[in-house]
């Protein structure tokens, strides 16, 4: 193992420069190996000066920093990208290109850190050549193949924090407040921050509501004495037998953008008689410095992806199994998204503890 390349794709997360600064350090330090960057994700290896190369001080001082050093793209898809030919937009399977790009470079090992789409493109990467290791990140949490991924809890600690704030001024105006949380089609960010902020309703993708149910909690809490509520509602939560709500629809290159559910909830509530508030909280879940957690978490991913590369486990994934970093096919761990488990003891805590999923 002689050069090592690195690149961050799709959304960024926090503790995306941990991993690669736990990425450099590992590969220079223990195996005296030459590290590269690419810029914003696939695109690196398809622009000119997209590698650069990273020494211990290019990663020096990274590692409480949000963002990540060497940027992103979430429309960067080899196998899908937007190229102009002949003055048109056109979409062109460009993976031939990227392929011999690496060999090219003599690339012994590409570090892919991404979520979803990019992991899913790794895949497809490795299938053809490309020696893939994949390091799992997203706020949300729905990598199948890993118990926890890095700025997940960052996310839910902003989260938290802003259910913590909109609790004293809902209190104080006697309203609803609803919070929109991202998360895309899985609820773990608005069920954790949820139970941590003591929210009174939780809406998840993976429980259809009923606005009905919706009504009943919140009147009852008035009965009870408590004139005020907060709900925390997932980006991609919806009513039983509706559908999510989008603020851009997706195409070929772009996957659909969520947004809107917390103003629907938000007027119904409004022309029930309660007055409310909608917050949609969006990229500040994303942004800033990560939680300790997220930092330990991304470097152990970053230094494990470097041993793995190094002992040629490619077309793998390094995963949180029982607190231990191992790693996975990626083919496996990425077959079925992650989800609330709804008979899990998360959800049962929330529902004992008197929160409503607005679906009884
Ligand atoms: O996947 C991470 C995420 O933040 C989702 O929670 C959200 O739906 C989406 O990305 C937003 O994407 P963009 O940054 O393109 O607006």
């Amino acid at each position: 193992m002689k050069q090592i390349c690195v690149l961050t794709g799709g959304g960024d997360a926090p503790g995306l420069n941990a991993v690669i600064r736990a990425v450099v350090k590992t590969a220079i330090n223990v195996y005296q190996c030459r590290v590269f960057g690419a810029l914003d994700g696939y695109d690196g290896f398809l622009k000119e000066d997209g590698i650069i190369p990273l020494d211990l001080a290019a990663v020096r001082g990274i590692l409480p920093r949000g963002g990540t050093i060497l940027g992103t793209a979430n429309r960067g898809n080899p196998f899908a990208r937007k190229v102009i030919r002949d003055g048109k937009e056109v979409i062109e399977d460009v993976s031939d290109d990227f392929l011999q790009a690496v060999q090219r470079m003599g690339i012994d090992a590409l570090i892919v850190i991404g979520g979803d789409g990019t992991l899913h493109a790794a895949l497809e990467l490795y299938q053809k050549g490309v020696p893939v290791i994949g390091v799992p990140k997203t706020i949300d949490n729905d990598i199948g193949g890993t118990e926890v991924t890095f700025g997940f809890d960052t996310a839910l600690t902003i989260a938290t924090e802003a259910l913590d704030r909109l609790h004293t001024t809902a209190e104080s105006h006697h309203r609803v407040m609803v919070l929109e949380l991202m998360g895309r089609d899985a609820g773990f960010i608005a069920l954790h921050a949820g139970v941590a902020g003591g929210a009174d309703v939780i809406l998840i993708p993976e429980i259809p509501f009923k606005y009905e149910a919706i009504l009943r909690k919140i009147r009852q809490r008035v009965q009870n004495g408590s004139h005020f509520s907060l709900i925390a509602i997932s980006e991609g939560a919806h009513p039983l037998g509706g559908k999510p709500v989008y603020a851009r629809r997706g195409d070929e290159v772009y996957v659909p953008r969520l947004g809107g559910i917390g103003e629907q909830v938000g007027r119904y509530l409004e022309e029930q008689g309660f007055e409310t508030r909608v917050t949609v909280l969006g990229h500040i879940q994303r942004g800033g410095t990560p939680t300790a957690f997220d930092r330990w978490l991304a470097t152990r991913y970053g230094s494990a992806a470097v041993h793995l590369a190094v002992a040629g486990r490619f077309g793998h994934m390094v995963s949180l199994q029982n607190g231990q970093v191992v790693d996975v096919p990626l083919e496996k761990a990425l077959a079925v998204p992650k989800r609330v488990d709804l008979n899990g003891d998360a959800v049962r805590a929330a529902r004992g503890l008197g929160i409503s999923f607005g679906d009884e």
